[in-house]
């Protein structure tokens, strides 16, 4: 027997591959896992196509294509009014997980604590712990998962290394507002704390309220790291595509680790990204897009017995329903694909303590006709 020690002994397979399982078996309708049911533009397909016929196949540049890099820069500075540097401050990345992961991989040794806020997305505390980071959670509650920065204050301690943030947020569907940020750059200011932030939904955000990512603060932009994702972007989450854009000389250590872990990034891919951000209404258009699919699928549910949380941004409905149900919400979720054939995912899975408030989420990046069929089997509960 060959003894072995596990690095995340406590990780299991995660709660969207449980889910999208069952509801496979089941043959329900998938609102577990955040991806689109609806193609892509068949333009952006072509340029693929086109990017591989002409010969685009071998390896992309270590940093990513440099028309890519400059498209990123130049939409960048058009919509934050920030200056990234495609030589030395944004690089392509396979997807904004492995940016993520590179990112903390990059800035975490060993003791270094990572304030967290959960519900969070699942690939953060992994890569803390897996560079012997020290994770500090704070939980946050429904209905308006605000972040008590006085609490956050009381987290801080001399080997704080850095803050992750995600707005639009994934699973709550909220969005940093400016007190937030006030607070944010009051808490850094003279201090080394790094922020990494998560801003893959940054175009997914609704009801006219701007996207406050942290490169329009140059306090915050200069301690920050920030990711994106092609895959939210334009429809295209089987890619793996995004990106990182920080300071040079944060890029510069996250350079180091990236040319280790991929290398480089897909390139006909690039070639394709580069020349579709030219078209501008492909992402300016995506919050209407996506704020038709919100208030079709609330608006369906209105008269359901759930309780509708708010949804200001990304692609995620959550509800409650422990006024209907004593069950905890894994059972709940999966009665409901048994019951009503429909799958969603238990939110407690974003809490590293399965804190259970009795709320599921929806993912809402679905053809009308799945929100529809969703709706009808929703309201037979
Ligand atoms: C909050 C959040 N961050 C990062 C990612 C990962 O993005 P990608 O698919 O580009 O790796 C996701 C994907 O669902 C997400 O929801």
């Amino acid at each position: 027997m060959i003894s072995f020690q596990s690095k995340l002994p406590k990780t299991g397979t995660n709660i969207f591959s449980v889910m999208s399982a069952l509801a496979q078996q089941a043959d329900a309708i998938n609102l577990s896992q955040g991806f689109p049911d609806f193609e892509c533009s068949p333009e952006l397909v072509s340029l693929v196509n086109q990017a591989m016929q002409q010969g685009h196949n071998q390896y992309a540049p270590m940093t990513g294509l440099l028309s890519l890099r400059e498209a990123i820069a130049a939409k960048t500075q058009e919509l934050y009014g920030a200056s990234y540097h495609p030589d030395n401050e944004i690089t392509v990345t396979a997807g904004g997980t492995q940016a993520i992961f590179t990112a903390i991989c990059a800035t975490i040794h060993p003791n270094d604590e990572v304030i967290i806020f959960e519900p969070a997305y699942d690939c953060y505390a992994p890569a803390i712990q897996l560079m012997g980071g020290v994770v500090k959670r704070m939980e946050l509650e429904p209905p308006d998962y605000r972040i008590n920065w006085t609490m956050v204050r009381r987290l801080i301690s001399s080997h704080t290394k850095m803050v992750i943030l995600n707005s639009p947020h994934n699973p709550t569907a909220t969005v940093l507002q400016e007190e937030d940020i006030r607070e944010l750059i009051s808490l850094t200011h003279k201090t080394d704390i790094l922020i990494l932030s998560d801003e893959v939904y940054e175009h997914i955000i609704f009801d006219g309220q701007p996207h406050r990512s942290m490169a329009r603060y140059p306090e915050l932009a200069e301690r920050s790291l920030i990711v994106a994702s092609f895959g939210k972007l334009f429809h295209i989450t089987g890619w793996k595509v995004g990106y990182c854009m920080a300071p040079a000389w944060l890029m510069n250590e996250f350079r180091k680790i990236h040319q280790f872990n991929v290398f480089s990034v897909n390139t006909p891919m690039q070639y394709a990204l580069a020349d579709f951000l030219q078209v501008k209404e492909a992402y300016l258009g995506l919050a209407d897009f996506y704020q038709q699919k919100r208030d079709y699928f609330r608006s369906g549910l209105e008269s359901s017995r759930f309780e509708l949380l708010p949804c200001a941004g990304a692609y995620f409905q959550s509800v409650k329903f422990n006024h209907i149900s004593e069950d905890n919400d894994l059972l709940f979720a999966k009665t409901l694909i048994d019951r009503v054939g429909v799958a969603a995912v238990p939110n407690s899975a974003f809490y590293s303590k399965k804190t259970d408030f009795g709320i599921l989420r929806f993912c809402f990046a679905k053809k009308q006709e799945t929100l529809t069929k969703a709706v009808e089997q929703l309201l037979k509960v």
